[in-house]
């Protein structure tokens, strides 16, 4: 996702931490003066990964060839992927012998993947970069791409239609409490074991439906998605949204309390 997706995830999940885990999600990121609330961490692997992180270039995703619908763990690149990231930052989250610090940075790469994986391109078919690579005019409007229409396109021009008068950089706020009035009803996992190739795999069945209008578009193409695509990206977007903060919740709980009863 774009900063706005992930402020979101990491708002929603924030909402559903035990007390527990969120002294310690609390007590972690303020010992870093430049993140005030957790929800400010959750874009850091971004900006990192072309600069002090370049290793961890291809950990936001997982990619499918395309007549394996399958995901599974040989699935991850050689340097890396999403599935893999997770279990390893999990696994550092968790470990008595690590530092604040080593901690603290396991927390912003894992609030990171929880929102990347949810956002059904980072678990994409190979061969166009997750959609990077397949230029969109959107809605008649403005030239993309098919990643960033799922990144930001869908969810900046959900904000500007709902709450315009808004100032732009305030707007995630009240999606996200649009979007925590749902997450009783409709069907979000609220118990969730840690399962990362389960929900890539979930992204993925998304990516591979037949009105994802991905499927039929190739690298170097040009695809002109209209209004009826956006409503059905919103649809998605906005459970893939709740998706992803539950899980984050439900993962960070698990780990606090796993790593007290070994106190
Ligand atoms: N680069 C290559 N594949 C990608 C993907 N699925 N998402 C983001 N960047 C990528
Ligand atoms: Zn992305
Ligand atoms: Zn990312």
């Amino acid at each position: 996702y774009g900063p706005d997706g992930h402020r979101i995830v990491c708002d929603l999940a924030y909402r559903y931490l035990s007390d527990e885990a969120r002294t310690e999600v609390d007590r972690l990121v303020t010992l870093d003066p430049e993140f005030g609330h957790f929800r400010d961490i959750c874009s850091w692997a971004d900006e990192v990964r072309g600069t002090t992180h370049e290793f961890t270039r291809t950990w936001h995703y997982i990619n499918q060839d395309r007549n394996d619908p399958q995901v599974d763990a040989e699935d991850c690149a050689e340097d890396g992927c999403i599935t893999e990231a997770i279990s390893l930052h999990a696994g550092v989250f968790l470990d008595r012998a690590r530092s604040d610090d080593e901690r603290l940075e396991a927390l912003k790469f894992l609030a990171h993947w929880l929102g990347d994986i949810h956002q059904p391109m980072h678990v994409s078919i190979e061969g166009d970069r997750g959609g990077n690579d397949i230029d969109v005019l959107w809605r008649g409007e403005r030239h993309t791409n098919l990643h960033r229409v799922w990144d930001s396109e869908i969810i900046l021009d959900y904000m500007g239609e709902q709450w315009g008068w808004a100032p732009e950089a305030t707007r995630w706020s009240y999606f996200a409490d649009e979007l925590a009035s749902e997450i009783p009803l409709n069907g979000v996992e609220v118990i969730t074991p840690l399962d990362p190739i389960a929900w890539a795999q979930e992204s993925h069945d998304i990516v591979r439906s037949r009105d994802f209008a991905y499927y039929w578009a190739r690298a170097g193409q040009m695809i002109a998605p209209g209004d009826a695509y956006y409503e059905r990206g919103l649809r998605i977007s906005r459970q893939e949204l709740k998706q992803g903060g539950v899980r984050l919740a439900g993962l960070l709980n698990d780990l606090v309390a796993e790593r007290q009863l070994a106190a």
